[in-house]
Order: C-alpha cells, then structure tokens, then sequence
C-alpha cells in the first residue's frame, strides 16, 4: 500500500488556504490525516474536503502533534510564530510567506526551476513571491539555453494578490462609481476601480518598493544566479484575479523568437498563447483558475539585437501560491525528502 502523510494547512481560511484545501483534493494528495488550522476568529467554522465538513481548529502548540507536512499561508509574523515549533516538532514546513525566503538556510523553490535545492532543506521550504514564480517559469527555460544577462519587468496585478477583501473592495468602488458615487478604499491605499497605481508595499531608500526587490532577489536565490541584472516596476490594476508581467530579457547571444517560442512550447508549466491573427495572446481572465503560466507576444526586441520580449499571465493564488505549495509536497513525498538534512535553528 503506498503511503500517506498528515498534513495541516495553517491559513486555511484565507484566500491561499482554500485553495491549498481545493488543489489537495483535486491532485488526489496522499493523505492520512487533515488539520485545518486558523486564528481563534475562526475555530468552530467548518471546511468542507473530499465531501466532509472538516473543522477549523485555532492554531495552539498542541496543533502541531504527529504531523508530517504543514503548508503555511497565514502571514509573515504567524509563520514566524509557528514555524520552528512545528519543526522541532518532526513536521516540514512549506511556507507561503515571505519570512524565511532570503534565509541562507532556507530552500526557495519553484519545481519546474530548482527540485533540487529542495533536497537540502532543514524542516523549512519557502514559497516564493506569486510574481517572481510566475516570471521563473517563464524565463528558467530559456535561461538554461542561453544565458540571461538582465531582465527588465513591468508587472499588472490583480487585486487578489492582497487577499479577498481588496477583491470585494474593487467590485464596490466599481458599482459605486457606476451609480455616480465616490469609491471608499479602506483595504488598498487608493481606489483600483477604473484606476491603478503603484504596488503599495513599502519602498526602500533607493525608490524600489519590497514586491520589486523580492523579484529581484528571489529570482536570483531561485536562478542560483547574483550575477543577472533584474530590475522591476510592480504596478496593482484593476483586475480581480491574476497577474499579467510584460519581460525584457538581455541574453548574451542572439535568441530568435521562434527559437523561443519552441522551448517555451515544451516547458513544463507553461503554455503558449499567441494567435497573431486575431491579436489574441495571455489575458488575466483566461489564466484565472488555471494551472500554467500563460505566455505569448514574443518578439525580438527592436532596441537591441539580444533582446527578447515576452508577456505572461499567471493565476498568482494557483501557481503563483498554493499550486507551487502543494507541488513542492508532492515533490518532498515523491522523492522521500520529508526527514531534515539538520534542523532549523532560528536566527
Ligand atoms: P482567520 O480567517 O481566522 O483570520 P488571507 O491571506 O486571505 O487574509 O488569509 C489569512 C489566513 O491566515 C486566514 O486563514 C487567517 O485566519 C489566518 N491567520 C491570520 N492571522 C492569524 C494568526 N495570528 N494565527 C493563525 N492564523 C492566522
């Protein structure tokens, strides 16, 4: 009989964590045990799972018994609370926030980029950023062809990336706004409907803000790479639901865009899109719900003869969060990585 693990989700009735609950059913995950885990607002609620409605427990010490795999996705300071315990308690943790992503002990994996760095880990696996993910994807393949000198990107995200309620915000600034009144932003800075602005993270001394410089330091971390230039402007539209990037790459050598395009059109996670007839190429609402990064508009860059230019959308709570989670379990049980090379020791 083959083997089955017991996994908790902590976070499991955010917008991650119910995906996370939704993608475990669908890939059919081999599980001998479930635990929902939340903050104490949300203990009593129930969670339905393979026809069950299975309860919501508040995250305590004793929550993190007998576990094998906790996917984390309840915030930075809660994966900071949490995760050592549950660690030391004989778990590994995957975890979707942005915590332990820069640690040096701490693997950051993309599965179709680095498996392996997987291998190394120590009871923690950081999930990267949904838009470095999506970007990875995309540009991994093409890097292993040829190499990657600088990547110039220019990011369109979705209201989901900061949760369910800046989502249900954007719909009442939109019916607000259509019956002729002023939109109220309380969960964004400013209204996204029939507007945007400048992703809201906080910036550095440089003008950089944070979801820009984890694009560039995690992609690097994830590429093993701190040679290639990465430069980004993250930008939140007024879309529901996944991200769309617009990359400049800089090889060292010419890369065709049909060359291109061949790679891209048998690498894993990725699909083409690119009807240049119909000027049909990746939107937000056909990526949303879907497992691959969508990717098309690829075409040589007319300012310089090694440049190539690409457009992608991504579902950045699939594969951009829980998807690339649940695939590093998938990996961690396939590959019998689950025991620690040496256990965590937080800094
Ligand atoms: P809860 O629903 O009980 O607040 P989102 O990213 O969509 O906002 O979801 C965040 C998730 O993290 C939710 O499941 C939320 O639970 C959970 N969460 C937030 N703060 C804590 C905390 N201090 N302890 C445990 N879970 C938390």
């Amino acid at each position: 009989m083959s083997k089955s693990y017991r996994l908790a989700i902590l976070g499991a009735t955010g917008a991650v964590g119910t995906e996370l609950l939704e993608l475990l059913e669908q890939r059919n995950f081999p599980l001998a045990d479930l635990k929902l885990l939340a903050s104490e607002r949300s203990a009593g609620k129930t969670l339905k799972f393979r026809g069950e409605n299975i309860p919501v427990e508040s995250v305590s010490d004793r929550a993190f018994d007998h576990l094998d795999i906790v996917l984390a996705s309840a915030g930075g300071s809660t994966s900071k609370t949490w995760a050592a315990t549950a660690v030391a308690k004989g778990a590994v943790v995957i975890d979707n926030s942005s915590a332990f992503r820069m640690h040096p002990e701490v693997p950051l994996v993309v599965p179709e980029v680095n498996p392996l760095a997987a291998v190394s880990h120590k009871g923690i696996i950081a999930n990267p950023n949904c838009t470095t993910i999506l970007m990875a994807v995309a540009v991994w393949p093409l890097h292993q062809v040829k190499p990657v000198k600088r990547i110039v990107a220019a990011t369109y995200q979705s209201a989901s990336g900061a949760g369910a309620k800046a989502m249900a915000e954007v719909k009442t600034q939109a019916s607000a706004i259509l019956q002729g009144q002023p939109p109220v932003a309380e969960v964004l800075p400013y209204p996204l409907a029939f507007n945007l602005f400048p992703h809201n993270s906080p910036l550095n001394d440089s003008g950089y803000c944070e979801e820009e410089m984890k694009m560039v330091n995690e992609t690097r971390k994830i590429f093993g790479s701190q040679e290639i230039r990465i430069t980004a402007t993250c930008v939140r539209v007024p879309v529901l639901r996944a991200h769309s990037e617009a990359i400049n790459l800089e090889f060292e050598t010419p890369f065709s865009p049909d060359e291109a395009r061949e790679i891209l059109n048998h690498s894993p996670g990725v699909k083409l899109v690119e009807d240049w007839g119909s000027n049909h190429f990746p939107m937000p609402i056909e990526a949303s719900g879907r497992d691959e990064v969508l990717v098309g508009r690829i075409r040589q860059d007319i300012s310089h003869p090694c440049g190539l230019e690409l457009w992608l959308c991504g579902d950045q709570i699939r594969k951009g969060a829980a998807l690339n989670a649940v695939q590093i379990a998938e990996l961690l049980v396939e590959k019998n990585l689950l025991k620690p090379t040496a256990a965590y020791a937080p800094s």
